[in-house]
């Protein structure tokens, strides 16, 4: 009897235990069960949805991973990236990293709306971003992740940290760590969450620079891309592949692309320039299981950046607007 009650209170103990170490370690209050009871199948519509849409085009797996970045890293996965522009708010989208960029929207509108129509106002827009960038790279032949939720939408979004905070393709090395850094990322976790760039596109504005000025670029690479981005403005807009060797594959062909000189942003070849994260690089090269396991958990962490969750923010009913 007596040992029993002493059990129960050291286990009583070990609980409380464990569950302060849990606060003080600041451990995400997101849980993948989140939707378990309130919305079960919140999960299967989102991957069904992601799974055609990406099947449709397959540029869209690396558009919709993106709004996952691009909400994160600007107050947090909040959902802010998806808040259209009204006459009295300036969001995110006309921010420069985002106009005539970011896409992926009707996507997420289409889904937002099948989860409404069958669990109504319980699964938020961040939530359903950070699945869907899971879903994305899944679709595209990826990693996949454990995805925490319970995220609420924003109520505001911010222009001004969109312009400053998101990095550019023309930052060197030394910027592209700061930026990351500012953020709480490592080098190395930057250098994995650039490998991203395995699929998708990008336009001859990103990288005009380099392919007609810079040295440390393949010449049959370079010459190749020059003939739809001319260093005429009307060539802006025309498209090129991050990935030109296996652009619809999430694989690590970005990393064989930079020890060959063949990145097609500034920034892209920055990682394999002669500085500290050539290695990493070369490492991804020959361990592809390795560049997905540390992308997968450098996702895990982008997806608990700064999230609203309890009370603040709102399980907005349009992506594009706030309740
Ligand atoms: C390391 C710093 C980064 C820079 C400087 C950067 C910059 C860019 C630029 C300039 C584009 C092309 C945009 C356009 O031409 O309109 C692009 C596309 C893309 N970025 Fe990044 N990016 C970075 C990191 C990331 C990260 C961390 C992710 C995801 C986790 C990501 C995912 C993508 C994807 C998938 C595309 C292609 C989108 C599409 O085809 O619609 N990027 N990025
Ligand atoms: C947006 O709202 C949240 C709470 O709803 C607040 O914590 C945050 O500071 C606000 N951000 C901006 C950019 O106004
Ligand atoms: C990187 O770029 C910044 C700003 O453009 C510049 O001040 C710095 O000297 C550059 N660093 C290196 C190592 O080139
Ligand atoms: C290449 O560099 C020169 C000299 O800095 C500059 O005038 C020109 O605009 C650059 N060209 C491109 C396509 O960026």
């Amino acid at each position: 009897m007596a040992l029993n009650r002493n059990t129960n209170r050291s286990f009583c103990l070990f609980v409380i235990t464990m569950f302060m170490f849990g606060i003080r370690m600041g451990q995400s209050q997101l849980s993948s069960y989140y939707y378990s009871n309130t919305c079960p199948r919140a999960l299967s519509t989102i991957r069904n949805a992601v799974m055609n849409a990406v099947a449709k085009e397959h540029r869209m797996g690396g558009s919709l991973l993106r709004l996952h970045f691009h909400d994160c890293f600007v107050n947090g996965c909040d959902g802010s990236v998806l808040l259209d522009d009204t006459s009295s708010f300036t969001g995110e989208k006309t921010a420069a990293p985002n106009k005539n960029s970011l896409r992926g929207f009707e996507v997420i509108d289409d889904i937002k709306s099948q989860v409404e129509s069958i669990c109504p106002g319980v699964v938020s827009c961040a939530d359903i971003l950070a699945v869907v960038a899971r879903d994305s790279v899944v679709a595209l032949g990826g990693p996949s992740w454990t995805v925490g939720l319970g995220r609420k939408d924003s109520t505001n979004a911010s222009f001004s940290a969109a312009n400053t905070q998101l990095p550019s393709p023309i930052l060197n090395l030394t910027d592209l760590v700061t930026f990351f850094s500012n953020k709480g990322f490592t080098t190395k976790e930057l250098v994995a969450l650039s490998g991203s760039h395995t699929t998708g596109k990008a336009r001859c504005l990103m990288f005009r620079p380099r392919i007609h000025n810079e040295t440390n670029i393949d010449s049959a690479f370079a010459t190749s891309l020059k003939s739809s981005c001319t260093t005429s403005t009307t060539d802006d807009e025309n498209l090129a592949s991050l990935d030109a060797t296996t652009p619809v594959l999430f694989d690590n062909g970005y990393f064989k692309n930079l020890v060959n000189n063949k990145g097609l942003l500034h920034s892209d070849q920055q990682l394999f320039s002669g500085g500290s994260t050539d290695s990493q690089v070369t490492n991804y090269v020959n361990n592809p299981s390795t560049f997905f396991q540390d992308f997968a958990n450098a996702m895990v962490k982008m997806g608990n950046m700064s999230p609203l969750t309890g009370s603040s923010g709102e399980i907005r009913g349009n992506c594009r607007k706030i309740n």
